[in-house]
């Protein structure tokens, strides 16, 4: 699914200030319709260029933090949509097992020659969404924006399917786009475009979000539906299905993953993504 790899990319793809797109890099998606394994495959060669790396731009260090706290002599890790293996060094290194889920293979070939010295990484080829679970139930799931799509019959199937690869007692640990993130971008934009002199309405629409089903946190990354999330939205959500909610916190980026040249004004608040940390508990 590409489109939601880009930060900047869709929120300014949405702007019709041309000269505030910013560069082609994805925090989400990329720019091609990528939903399938197809569209996963092509991009696996250029992933690094295409996709945001959520991990290297975690500047609190959140994710490696919670990696690092949950392992355990023996405990089991699942990297659910693992892409090309960005956290599968962290994960083999703290973790006895690790095994590295996809449903790109060719993804999955760059991860493996990547990690080709660690003998602990089972790589697994498999749609989460739809497949029976062909690897085991651990300790932890690591699921870093993956649950993207739009279509909710397959977005259903991919959350039931993490929530069941973690263990009872285990955690998971999730990065989801924020809608809230998605919406302050949008008044980011407005306000740029207000201080530039624009009328009011043309500043509004220049700033308006690309989406169909925005009460359904759609939000188009460069013209690919994206699921973004609330938090409140999370903790129902997992809740249902048997989780505790031990933390929620924002992974913050700087706003020029949004615009190309952000102004200098533009601050605090940043534009982020949700992490949550999860322990399963029924
Ligand atoms: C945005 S990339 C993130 C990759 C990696 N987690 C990272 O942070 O670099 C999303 C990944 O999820 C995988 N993916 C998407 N849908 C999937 C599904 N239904 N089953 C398994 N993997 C899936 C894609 O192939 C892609 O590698």
């Amino acid at each position: 699914m590409p489109g939601y790899l880009a930060r900047n990319t869709n929120r300014r793809s949405i702007a019709s200030t041309s000269d505030r797109l910013p560069p082609w890099r994805y925090r989400c998606g990329t720019k091609r319709n990528r939903m399938n394994e197809r569209d996963w495959d092509k991009v696996a060669g250029t992933f690094e260029q295409e996709i945001f790396n959520v991990p290297a731009n975690d500047a609190k260090g959140i994710i490696r933090g919670w990696v690092e706290n949950l392992a355990s002599p023996g405990a089991e890790a699942t990297d659910l949509g693992c892409g090309v293996g960005r956290t599968l060094a962290l994960l083999a290194d703290h973790y006895a097992r690790v095994y590295a889920v996809d449903v790109s293979s060719q993804c999955l070939e760059v991860a493996a020659k990547a990690n080709a010295g660690r003998s602990n990484i089972a790589y697994v080829h498999a749609d989460v969404s739809a497949d029976k679970n062909s690897y085991p139930a651990t300790d932890v799931v690591l699921c870093i924006n993956t649950w993207l799509n739009a279509a909710l019959e397959i977005r259903e199937g991919l959350i039931d399917r993490t929530c069941r690869g973690v263990k009872k007692g285990g955690h998971l640990l999730l990065v989801v786009p924020s809608l809230n993130s998605a919406l302050l971008t949008a008044y980011r934009h407005l306000q740029w475009n207000l201080r530039d002199g624009m009328d009011p309405q043309a500043a509004q629409k220049a700033a308006a979000l690309n989406s169909h089903g925005l009460e359904h946190g759609l939000v188009s990354i460069d013209n690919v539906p994206t699921k973004h999330y609330l938090r409140e939205e999370l903790e129902a959500l997992l809740n249902d299905r048997g989780f505790q909610v031990l933390d929620i916190e924002k992974i913050e980026y700087p706003w020029s993953t949004e615009f190309d040249a952000p102004p200098r004004w533009m601050k605090a608040p940043f534009p982020w993504d949700w992490f949550v940390a999860a322990k399963r508990v029924r």
